[in-house]
């Protein structure tokens, strides 16, 4: 399959595509892996394929991908016959490196004066709440998202600086995103359909990504699903927001239109302010 040129993490997508197939028999279970944890899972009802029991094994199969701010494992529970395939984004160390430094993001509050101030100085418990602020805002908003109908992983757990999330993709490649995905013309027309889809969807929930992009969309069997939400913002409430919201706009657009898909971003925008207003 002839790759884009355009994508600087080409070796990764491919490496991702075909991880190599671990023999279910003899493998033990990783003792230091978190099965389940109710204390902050995702909206309930939990669907039925979700492994909560106790006496769950829990499997690493191996890193899908490291970032700058977050390494994502793929992980398998498993309890009898029943398995489980989850993406782990784990959150780095929070007090030593950058965040997406865009200082839009930051103007978040956390409700508390002092942590507040905290995060603006960036000392060392500022960088802490500061990280923190991001894994719960990507947990929580991938659960709104779910439960309103959006198309992006269900949102299995969260455990400190660990989302589980379900895993988009099969025992043999993860789903690729949409920069890297083999598309078909027609395919191509409905994937943007359905990203406009989701973008209505996010507007009606206050939801703007904040770093959409061709990279941060997943493509699986003919479907769209959006991941990487820690910048998330309201639309409304977040000074930039409006601002975030078209950028999105703008950059799922173009990648779009670069493919032959006549999207009429303008109109799309202004649709998608009608649903705020
Ligand atoms: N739920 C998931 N299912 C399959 N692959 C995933 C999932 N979540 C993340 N990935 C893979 O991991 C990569 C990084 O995840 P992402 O949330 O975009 O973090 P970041 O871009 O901040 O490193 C994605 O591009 C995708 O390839
Ligand atoms: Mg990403």
């Amino acid at each position: 399959m002839p790759l884009p040129p355009d994508d600087p993490e080409l070796k990764e997508v491919e490496r991702i595509v075909r991880p190599p197939r671990i023999p279910w028999d003899d493998e033990e279970p990783d003792p230091e892996a978190t099965t389940y944890t109710a204390a902050v899972h995702g909206p309930d009802p939990v669907p039925s394929w979700v492994i909560t029991e106790d006496a769950a094994r829990q499997h690493e199969l191996g890193i899908l991908k490291t970032g700058k701010e977050a390494d994502v494992y793929v992980v398998r529970r498993t309890l009898g016959e029943r398995v489980n395939l989850l993406a782990a984004k784990r959150y780095r160390d929070f007090e030593d490196r950058t965040f997406r430094n865009d200082a839009r993001y930051r103007r978040r509050r956390t409700g508390d004066a002092r942590i507040d101030r905290a995060v603006d100085q960036g000392t060392r418990v500022g960088m802490g709440f500061r990280a923190m602020l991001w894994v719960n805002t990507e947990f929580e908003t991938l659960g709104r998202l779910w439960a309103a109908g959006a198309s992006v992983p269900y949102p299995v757990q969260q455990l400190d600086h660990e989302v589980m999330l379900e895993y988009i993709g099969d025992e043999w490649s993860a789903a690729p995103r949409l920069v890297a995905a083999p598309l078909g013309k027609a395919e191509i027309r409905d994937l943007y359909e359905q990203a406009v889809a989701l973008l209505q969807t996010m507007v009606r929930c206050g939801v703007v990504h904040g770093d959409l992009s061709p990279y941060n969309l997943l493509v699986w069997q003919g479907r769209l699903v959006m991941i990487d939400l820690p910048q998330a913002v309201d639309p409304l409430a977040h000074a930039d927001g409006l601002a975030l919201l078209q950028r999105d706009v703008d950059n799922v657009c173009a990648w779009f239109e670069r493919k032959g898909v006549e999207t009429r971003r303008g109109d799309l925008l202004a649709d998608l302010l009608s649903l705020l207003f």
